[in-house]
């Protein structure tokens, strides 16, 4: 996997000339490639061209719901961060391994969530490099049973992940945690560790359903727990404009104030580039041209890193 960013996508986050940047990136030697008239660098140059700095924060993506886009997102919020220069961390929980295999890791021979925790190891231990500046710790079928050993060991739920991100936060810029599609134990202890709890919807009956459960899993836990407040986001993803069902469905989202006032600006629309890059488990923004899902996986990380979006 080789993300890259072009130097037309800087000058845009910056609001600055091409030109500027092309001087900026010549005048500094930072390393950077060409192709078809598009000049474009890595995840290297990024931290020194934009030297961002980021509010640390651990980031949930869950619904229990399947499907709705939860690994996908996890993946391409990853490395678009990590292409503005984040250094990122993700955290599969999912038994699947979904994420794991898109990023083309295999976790067959290192520890995953369940070893970690059943073994008293710590999280570095855990830790598989994929990129310049982005890690998993990657998931394996023996996280299915994740969620029993949280509730066999009495780990404490509000504590557990906190306490293991403690000792690598200070290596991260962003923690993205891909949760499984259910509400149990171990969704509960990532929700608690998270300063922000992603809820991707589709346009869906059953999404809708899912995400009302969320709702009310997340109050629970306030309440269980004693929590002022824990910060959600929706994320429409799978948006289609041909179909009345996804204008139904965010006229829907709007017309709840709940809902409405705890969604991402941007949505994302129905885009066969998912798929595709997943299948010969390459990013997004692997390719230079310019695509829809490119466009809305960017303006999605910004508000999530608080980079200028207008
Ligand atoms: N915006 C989108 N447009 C088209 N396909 C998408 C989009 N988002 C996700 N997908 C596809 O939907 C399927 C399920 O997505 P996935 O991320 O695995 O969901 P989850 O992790 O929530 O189960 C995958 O095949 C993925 O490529
Ligand atoms: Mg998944």
């Amino acid at each position: 996997m080789a993300p890259k960013i072009t130097t037309a996508d800087a000058a845009q986050v910056l609001d600055v000339s091409v030109q500027a940047i092309h001087k900026k990136i010549k005048t500094n030697e930072f390393v950077h490639k060409k192709s078809q008239n598009r000049i474009y660098f890595e995840h290297e140059t990024s931290t020194k061209l934009f030297g961002f700095k980021f509010k640390r924060q651990v980031v949930s993506i869950q619904i229990v719901k399947g499907g709705t886009g939860k690994t996908t997102l996890t993946h391409a919020i990853a490395v678009r961060a990590n292409l503005y220069g984040a250094r990122v961390l993700c955290i599969d929980l999912d038994q699947q391994g979904n994420l794991t295999q898109s990023f083309n890791i295999n976790a067959a021979d290192t520890p995953v969530m369940v070893d970690i925790l059943e073994e008293g190891m710590s999280l570095s231990d855990g830790i598989v490099n994929v990129s310049s500046g982005l890690d998993i710790v990657p998931s394996r079928i023996d996280n299915a049973t994740l969620d029993n050993t949280l509730m066999l060991k009495r780990i404490n739920l509000q504590k557990v992940f906190t306490k293991l991100l403690e000792p690598v936060k200070k290596n991260y810029d962003l923690i993205i945690i891909d949760c499984p599609p259910n509400l149990g134990q171990s969704v509960s202890a990532a929700t608690l560790a998270s300063d922000l709890v992603i809820i991707p919807v589709t346009p869906e009956q059953f999404s809708i359903t899912g995400l009302k459960l969320s709702f009310q899993e997340i109050a629970n836990l306030k309440e269980s727990f004693d929590i002022k407040n824990i910060k959600l986001k929706i994320l429409l993803n799978k948006y289609d404009t041909r179909t009345s069902l996804s204008h139904e469905v965010l006229s829907s989202l709007i017309q709840n104030k709940k809902y409405h006032k705890n969604m991402f600006k941007t949505y994302i629309r129905i885009s066969q580039e998912f798929p595709n890059v997943t299948v010969n488990r390459e990013s997004i923004y692997e390719s230079l041209k310019t695509t829809s899902a490119k466009e809305d996986v960017d303006l999605v990380t910004r508000e999530i890193l608080n980079l200028k979006t207008a």
